[in-house]
């Protein structure tokens, strides 16, 4: 068994070390927020938080993540929806929303460090997050208004 905390949760996986945390996550714990799009660190769908760092969790095995912090998308509407979303609410940016988990777990991490950014930095931070329904614009505006009304 593999022990990890997930959304504040002690977990332990029976899913050997070589898994990928993605699919722990998915299969095992049912969170099924993270998604299995390139499964090759691409695309950046399967985006969560590790020790509060985002990661491509397809990249991840079990075993790394063993002892430590696992937060995913389905963590940051806990008590309502975060800023963040409520943006992306706002400037109907969702299409088919695959890309929208890990985009949302890239931008939180983001606008943590960067709280006034410019269109340009939000841009750069989202190279890693690839959305194929390519409503980048709206995505950048939610973010920029994300971080002014905070
Ligand atoms: S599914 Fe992990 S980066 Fe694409
Ligand atoms: S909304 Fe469809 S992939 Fe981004």
């Amino acid at each position: 068994m593999t022990a990890l905390t997930v959304n504040g949760e002690e977990r332990a996986s029976r899913s050997g070390p070589m898994t990928p945390l993605l699919d722990v996550l998915r299969e095992e714990f049912f969170l099924t927020g993270a998604k299995a799009v390139c499964r090759e660190g691409f695309c950046g769908a399967c985006t969560v938080h590790l020790d509060g760092e985002p990661v491509a969790s397809c990249l991840v095995p079990l075993g790394a993540a063993a002892g430590r912090e696992v937060r995913t998308v389905e963590a940051l509407a806990a008590g309502g929806l975060s800023r963040l979303q409520q943006a992306m609410e706002d400037h109907d940016a969702v299409q088919c929303g695959m890309c929208f988990p890990g985009m949302l777990m890239t931008l939180t991490d983001f606008l943590r460090h960067t709280p006034a950014p410019t269109r340009a930095e939000v841009k750069a931070a989202l190279a890693g997050n690839i959305c194929r329904c390519t409503g980048y614009e709206r995505i950048v505006d939610a973010a920029l208004d994300a971080a002014r009304s905070a």
